[in-house]
Formats: C-alpha cells, sequence, structure tokens
C-alpha cells in the first residue's frame, strides 16, 4: 500500500512547551509497533495559529485540538485503525 496518510505534529513552542515532545514519542512507537511506518508520513509542523488549543496534531487534514498522552491513542486508533 502506498503512503497515503499524513500527519503533522505541531513542534512550534507553544505545542511543544504544552507536551508534543511526549505525543511525538507515542506515535513514533506506535507507528513502528503497528507496522505503519511505511503507510503514513509523519512529520513535524511550525506553529499552525492554534497555539491557545494546543497541543495540536493534524491527520490527513483534520486538526485534533488539545492533544495530550491520554487522548492520542484513541486518535490514532480512530484515525489509522483502519491501516492495520
Ligand atoms: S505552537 Fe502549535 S499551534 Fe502554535
Amino acid at each position: 500500500m502506498s503512503r497515503s496518510y499524513e500527519m503533522q505534529i505541531c513542534l512550534g513552542s507553544s505545542c511543544f512547551s504544552r507536551g508534543n515532545k511526549d505525543v511525538v514519542q507515542f506515535i513514533r512507537e506506535y507507528l513502528r509497533k503497528n507496522h505503519l511506518d511505511d503507510k503514513v508520513i509523519f512529520k513535524g509542523a511550525r506553529c499552525l495559529d492554534h497555539c491557545s488549543n494546543g497541543p495540536n496534531l493534524v491527520i490527513n487534514g483534520k486538526i485534533f485540538e488539545g492533544v495530550g498522552l491520554g487522548q492520542v491513542e484513541k486518535i490514532l486508533e480512530d484515525e489509522l485503525g483502519n491501516l492495520k
């Protein structure tokens, strides 16, 4: 299957200080564990202009706000579950 999914995590200073650093690690591990590395392009983004609602994550153009370690797994399951 080609890489049809694109996920961007905001690495702007506000999102980063709100915890995206930990979310990045979690997502990397999730993609690796589920063998999704070759199906999902995962990259960092500059500030998405939604700082006050961060940390922010974008999956295929859909923005998820306030994403912490408590929410990220469910979001990944919902959005990427059918790739597994
Ligand atoms: S730093 Fe993430 S939206 Fe601004």
